[in-house]
């Protein structure tokens, strides 16, 4: 008797293991791309294979920071999308998981370069250029003139019509800080970013939410990708999208897989997918015009065309440096953030 219940006891404890295992093709997804690109590839993944996808959306700087809170014990597998610097930074301080994906080859040099400046803790996923982008209808009724460089919306004439995100939050609006940096230097690009703040409605938590709102008749210019802005005008709004005089930065968006991920098999799965041909041609079903990072990857006419843009040498390694991000955050937090309106 004795034995058969020990038996007994080892089938149902197998069982309970297959089970378990069973029940273990599941993937928890940090996306910091747009919510319906981020449901769209969910849904995918899960119909090309079988495994359930529990996704989260949240803005670039935040998942950073949920996955640094969550690092003595993971809850999230794969972090997808939102801009390339807190990638890199959470690469930096170990908080990202070292893989090399077979789909490598597949890849733009751009997308390469992201990964091995990490030790192959991220990998470049999209590719956009910052700009912004305004309400043709307000300017008009308004009275605005129409902006067509940064320096333009520092005039007071737009005081309380500019929005931007919070660069603490947003991978864009920390975009934006970098840029204004590297484009006029330190002193001066604060000093820009004081002078923007005086005409600053809202800083947003989302990086694309100002040119939504603009896009709704409630703010008249969203600093935002130029690729969010070229959606919103896709789906019918009067929106005008701007590449600024000057010259601009620009993001790649990028992919990783958290440190000791509970489903790390999974996770590599998506990681795989996610840098397939077909999974990145879903971007166009959502009007995502990012340049993809798999070179056989479909694009858009409608996309901004990167190589007519100025575009800034943009220095990933220092930007996306988790003391220099630091730095600037805290920078932007003390001098900018704080002055009165
Ligand atoms: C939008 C853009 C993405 C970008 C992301 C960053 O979704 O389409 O290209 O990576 O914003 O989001 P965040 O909210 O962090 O600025």
């Amino acid at each position: 008797m004795k034995s058969t219940h020990s038996i007994g006891a080892i089938s149902v404890a197998a069982t309970l293991l297959m089970a378990g295992a069973a029940q273990a093709e599941k993937l928890t997804l940090y996306c910091s791309a747009q919510e319906d690109w981020c449901q769209l590839m969910a849904r995918s993944f899960e119909e090309a294979t079988g495994i359930d996808v529990d996704m989260t959306r949240k803005s670039s700087g935040e998942t950073f920071a949920q996955i640094r809170a969550e690092a003595s014990n993971p809850k999230g597998d794969v972090w997808w999308g939102g801009t390339g610097d807190p990638h890199l930074q959470a690469a930096e301080e170990g908080l990202t998981a070292e893989y090399i994906s077979p789909m490598r080859g597949e890849l733009h040099p751009w997308a390469i370069s992201q990964a091995e400046s990490a030790g192959n803790r991220t990998i470049g996923i999209y590719s956009g250029a910052l700009g912004y982008g305004y309400n043709t209808d307000l300017m008009a009724a308004n009275d605005l003139p129409e902006p067509s460089c940064w320096k333009d919306l520092l005039d007071p004439i737009y005081k309380g019509h500019v929005q931007m995100a919070n660069p603490n939050s947003s991978g864009t609006a920390y975009t934006t800080l970098a840029t204004i940096v590297q484009l006029f230097g330190e002193d001066e690009g604060f000093d820009f970013m004081k002078g923007l703040h005086a005409n600053i409605n809202q800083y947003t938590k989302s990086g694309s939410a100002p040119i939504k709102a603009a896009a709704r008749g409630e703010n008249t210019i969203g600093i935002v990708f130029m690729h969010d802005a070229v959606k919103q005008a896709v789906a019918g709004f009067p929106i005008k999208v701007v590449a600024p005089c000057e010259g601009t930065g620009y993001e790649i968006g990028s992919m990783s897989i958290v440190e000791g991920a509970r489903n790390m098999d999974e996770a590599k799965a998506f990681y795989d997918w996610a840098l397939s041909a077909e999974a990145q041609a879903l971007a166009l079903e959502v009007d995502a015009f990012q340049v993809m990072s798999n070179m056989a990857a479909p694009s858009s006419d409608l996309a901004p065309d990167m190589s007519a843009l100025t575009l800034i040498d943009y220095d990933f390694a220092k930007y996306g440096s988790s003391d220099e991000r630091k730095r600037l955050l805290q920078k932007w937090d003390e001098e900018v953030s704080t002055l009165p309106q």
